[in-house]
């Protein structure tokens, strides 16, 4: 079989993106194997989908940590513990520290809805619809200590319509998400395997 990256997903909530990832993964030639679902939210409706499809999740309840170093440090031993090469965050609600981000520097990857460097921040789909920007999208990005801020990776742009609200924003966004971040994960993991 070929060597594919030991990889993990980090959700808070829904999880579309774990999917799409997931999905994606399941063709032969894709280069990432998804071996771990992790969530800090044991109601992350994401790890139903993780469950029914065979892959280990594990839930890491932040608010059961002193701090957040004890946190991230528990999150590194259950990626140890799986031989976890390589770190996707998708809808993960949690900002990580230096240490943990230092450590799996060029090995976490993030999806943002907008066109970094624009609009970052936890509201940056509502954040583009106020400053009524003609044209937003989604980016994927290496993880680094300021948030928002890593070396991107992909991104697509989206118009937006002068009725567009929240919500039909959000979806078009969402749709380009499910696109890039599989292409992301591909090409990183692609140039992971020429340097093993
Ligand atoms: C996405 O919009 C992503 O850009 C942001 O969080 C959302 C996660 O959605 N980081 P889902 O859980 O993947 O459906």
């Amino acid at each position: 079989m070929k060597r594919k990256i030991k990889t993990a997903i980090l959700i808070s909530g829904r999880g579309s993106n774990m999917q799409a990832l997931i999905k994606a993964s399941f063709d032969s030639d894709f280069p990432a194997q998804i071996v771990l679902v992790l969530s800090n939210k044991a109601d992350a409706s994401g790890l139903k989908f993780a469950e029914q499809n065979d892959i280990a999740t594990a839930v890491i309840d932040h608010k059961k940590f002193a701090n957040r170093q004890d946190f991230d440090q528990k999150i590194d031993e259950v990626l140890q513990s799986h031989q976890v090469e390589l770190v996707c965050l998708a809808g993960f609600m949690r900002i990580l520290s230096p240490q943990l981000v230092k450590k799996w520097h060029k090995k976490m990857l993030n999806i943002h809805p907008s066109l970094l460097p624009n609009f970052k921040g936890a509201n940056a789909v509502l954040d583009a619809l106020n400053a009524q920007a003609k044209i937003t999208g989604c980016t994927t990005h290496f993880v680094s200590e300021e948030v928002d801020s890593g070396e991107i990776i992909m991104q697509s742009q989206v118009k937006i319509s002068s009725d567009d609200n929240l919500a039909s924003l959000s979806a078009k966004i969402l749709e380009q998400e499910h696109i890039i971040y599989p292409r992301s994960l591909k090409i990183v993991c692609e140039n992971l395997l020429k340097k093993i």
